[in-house]
């Protein structure tokens, strides 16, 4: 197949296009490299150089005629979601609409679209299955719920074939630390320069993480199967963040110290999604256990620094 991974000079597109690469695809990155790197696009892909929210970038998906489209590009920072809603909604919105409609007129074949559990808000159901409430709290989860509605309304009136995957939080080589999410990513980058994290809490806040060879796994099985609407793609179990750092710790071998701050406002205690239906429909589930992925994470952190 010729597939359009979009956001594919980034942390998980990249993953998603190796695999993409591996299954002897035609793979084509549209990339606008505001947080990609040339460095991540996989050898093998073809490279373009295009903003999403643009009419070059429709004609461009017009003109190429894609069999499948992936799409991972994106506004994606929480905080600077809140400081610059605007941005955050002219790329994640409008962005992710030109390229729904591109899709339609061109008659792909299926479209995957990367959303999050963000949109869910405040969870009040553990695991979360997908009919949990969907009450997003800032404006990264709004941008990202707005993008499922149109793809939604793109599937079921004008039958375009469409997954939605809501990830929760990924982790795992090409991460990018500088972000304001990310622990694991954030704290090995701190570990390996010397410098002392700051865990907000008491670090007993509970996430399921995902390392992103299984979520490239998920986008393989998606493509493969056509789900179709909206699942939940997220880990098996959680941990907090205080077991997060032993395994840091134990991964880097040696006894790194963290700091305590204040907690974030918003900062759920748990948070935890069911990725049930998902491997119900597509037979797809988590392979990496939390350990093994923490250690080959690190690794590629210490091979870079
Ligand atoms: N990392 C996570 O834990 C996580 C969790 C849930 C959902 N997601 C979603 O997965 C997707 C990928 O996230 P990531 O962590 O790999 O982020 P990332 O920032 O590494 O990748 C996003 C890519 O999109 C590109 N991009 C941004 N705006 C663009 C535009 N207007 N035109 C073209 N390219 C543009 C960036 O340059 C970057 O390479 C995003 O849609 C994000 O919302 C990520």
């Amino acid at each position: 197949m010729k597939i359009l991974v979009t956001g594919g000079a980034g942390f998980i597109a990249s993953h998603v296009a190796d695999t993409y690469l591996q299954d002897e695809h035609e793979v084509v990155i549209v990339d606008n490299l505001s947080m990609g790197k040339l460095e991540n696009i996989p050898a093998g892909s073809r490279f373009v150089n295009l903003d999403i929210n643009s009419d070059e970038f429709v004609q461009f998906v017009l003109d190429e005629r894609f069999d499948a489209i992936n799409h991972h590009a994106a506004h994606m920072e929480l905080r600077v979601s809140v400081d610059k809603p605007v941005h955050d909604a002219a790329v994640n919105i409008i962005g992710s609409l030109r390229l729904l409609e591109a899709a339609r007129k061109s008659d792909v074949q299926h479209v995957i679209l990367a959303s999050s559990t963000a949109v869910l808000g405040e969870f009040v159901q553990i695991p979360a299955t997908e009919d949990h409430p969907v009450r997003p709290i800032a404006p990264y989860g709004v941008s990202k719920r707005a993008m499922e509605l149109y793809a939604e309304y793109e599937r079921i009136v004008h039958g375009l074939s469409v997954s939605i995957l809501r990830y929760s939080n990924v982790y795992g080589p090409r991460q990018n630390p500088n972000g304001e999410s990310g622990v694991i990513a954030i704290f090995l980058e701190k570990f390996l320069q010397g410098a002392i994290p700051t865990i907000h809490g008491d670090g007993n806040q509970e996430r399921d993480y995902l390392h992103v060879n299984d979520i490239a796994c998920a986008n393989r099985a998606a493509l493969m199967t056509k789900a179709q609407g909206i699942f939940h793609v997220c880990g098996d179990s959680s941990a907090s963040v205080n077991e997060i750092v032993e395994l840091l710790r134990s991964a880097l071998g040696t006894d790194l110290q963290v700091k305590h701050g204040p907690a974030k406002a918003g900062d759920p205690a748990r948070t935890r999604g069911s990725h049930a239906a998902f491997t119900e429909l597509t037979n797809w589930r988590p392979r990496t256990l939390l350990n093994d992925g923490i250690r080959d994470t690190a690794e590629w952190f210490r091979a870079r620094t």
